[in-house]
């Protein structure tokens, strides 16, 4: 399984080396990927952990003031690059258009891109989930050669499971997930949204789960040790 930490906006420089600290003696057979914030990224020193970023810019090096390119990315040894993430669709009204830019910029780049999707609440309610599914992903995925495509890992996270500890049911998730594998048969999907230590043991059920990204619990060291040791060991 692949297991990607989000710190999202969260830990200070002292704070983060402090948790790396933390973090140093997990060993496990999964693929463990950290996502920092941009400036603790050039202080990532784990060697049980892959590095990855949480944004990137549509655009190569040039006049785009705040913005990081996925070559510099690449060169400070990022290897993951989460996008469109519901918080960045929300936040910065981050559209389609632009993430399927970020991810070809990131395959031209050879990291890998975590694609994040999932319905909100009233769409699901409207049973719009499949409409919202597969519009983010034709839309992200849009005039990118099918091998690249490929490379593409999936982070299905219902918007109304983030940070709210509701998660779907697994029926629900693994419906979603085998939507999701019509289109794209090949790719390895991740389940976002309130994973946690205590509820592992459910999700472990799924057939169709291959890995996770957890936000909150990526705070937490002591719980993500719990969380990793209860995981299942292959999918
Ligand atoms: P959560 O966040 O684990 O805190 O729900 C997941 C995410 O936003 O990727």
């Amino acid at each position: 399984m692949i297991i990607v930490l989000n710190n999202k906006s969260n830990l200070s420089k002292d704070e983060f080396l402090d948790y790396q600290e933390q973090l140093k003696d997990i060993s496990s057979i999964h693929n463990l990927v950290l996502c920092p914030t941009l400036l603790n990224i050039n202080l990532f020193n784990l060697n049980n952990f892959n590095l990855g970023a949480q944004n990137v810019s549509c655009y190569d090096d040039g006049q785009y003031t705040g913005e990081v390119s996925a070559r510099d990315l690449y060169d400070s040894n990022v290897r993951y690059t989460i996008v469109g993430h519901s918080e960045r669709r929300k936040y910065q009204k981050e559209t389609n258009e632009e993430i399927n830019k970020k991810i070809k910029k990131l395959i031209e780049n050879d990291i890998k891109p975590i694609l994040c999707i999932g319905e909100t609440k009233e769409e699901r309610d409207s049973n719009k989930v499949e409409e919202v599914i597969k519009t983010e992903i034709l839309e992200a995925t849009k005039n990118i050669a099918k091998e690249d495509v490929e490379k593409i890992i999936i982070a299905y996270e219902p918007i109304w499971s983030i940070g709210t500890g509701v998660i779907p049911t697994i029926e629900e998730i693994d419906n979603v997930n085998n939507m999701i594998k019509s289109i794209l048969p090949r790719n390895i999907i991740l389940y976002g949204g309130s994973a946690n230590e205590k509820n592992v043991d459910i999700l472990n059920e799924s057939s169709t789960i291959a890995g996770f990204l957890l936000g909150g619990l990526s705070l937490k060291p002591e719980e993500f040790k719990i969380f990793i040791e209860k995981l299942k060991s292959v999918n």
